[in-house]
């Protein structure tokens, strides 16, 4: 089973590799945001819930993220593995997520970060704002997002690299080579 984190700041390219690396290697996608975004579409608690957190640039509490992460892994029992896609996004996401995988006799093969500069995350994320109509790709949203990555997200690289898992990417150029980067990344740790 590979089981691979897909990591970095907003608009740093997790959902645009994910969709790669799930075509290559066959894996299934979890991505937090979606399901969240989802659940708004929804109108669910659990959206309603999310939208006043999502739309001020905040995260979703440890313990209602961890237990979604769970539930949408145990429906997908027997598949050739998982790419996470924002998540962990704490230290308390990273080690649940560990106990979660170990209690399956597996563990987090790779974590990939996707590193580019806030400048260039901002400009991506103003472009996709006024095509993607999402609530949160306005300047101000996207400034407390970094904020919050800045904060409570980037720790976690230090987290993986003590953990044997990190692999660091340079996010911003040409997609192909960033993929090519990535395939060579989680091929060194299978
Ligand atoms: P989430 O949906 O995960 O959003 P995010 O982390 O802010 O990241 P994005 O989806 O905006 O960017 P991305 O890295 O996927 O980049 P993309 O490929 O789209 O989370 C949203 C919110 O949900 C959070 O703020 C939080 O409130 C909540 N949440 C989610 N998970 C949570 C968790 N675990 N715990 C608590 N709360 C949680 O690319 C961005 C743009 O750039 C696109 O337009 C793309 O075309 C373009 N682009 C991509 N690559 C390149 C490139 N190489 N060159 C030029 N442009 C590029
Ligand atoms: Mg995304």
């Amino acid at each position: 089973m590979l089981n691979i984190v897909i990591f970095g700041a907003p608009g740093s390219g997790k959902g645009t590799q994910s969709e790669r690396i799930v075509e290559k290697y066959g894996l299934d996608h979890i991505s937090t945001g979606d399901v969240l975004r989802a659940e708004i579409a929804a109108g669910t608690e659990l959206g309603n819930t999310a939208k006043g957190l999502i739309d001020h640039g905040q995260l979703i509490p440890d313990e209602l993220m961890i237990e979604i992460l769970a539930a949408k892994l145990d429906k997908l029992a027997g598949g050739k593995g998982v790419i996470f896609d924002g998540f962990p996004r704490t230290i308390a996401q990273a080690e649940a997520l560990k106990t979660l995988l170990n209690g399956r006799g597996e563990d987090v093969t790779a974590m990939i970060e996707l590193d580019v500069p806030e400048e260039e995350l901002m400009d991506r994320l103003l472009k996709r704002g006024q095509l993607s109509g999402r609530a949160d790709d306005n300047e101000e949203t996207i400034k407390k997002r970094l904020v919050v990555y800045r904060e409570q997200t980037s720790p976690l690289k230090e987290w993986y690299k003590n953990d044997g898992k990190h692999c660091y990417i340079n996010g911003s150029g040409e997609l192909d080579r960033i993929f090519a980067d990535i395939v060579a990344a989680i091929d060194s740790k299978i």
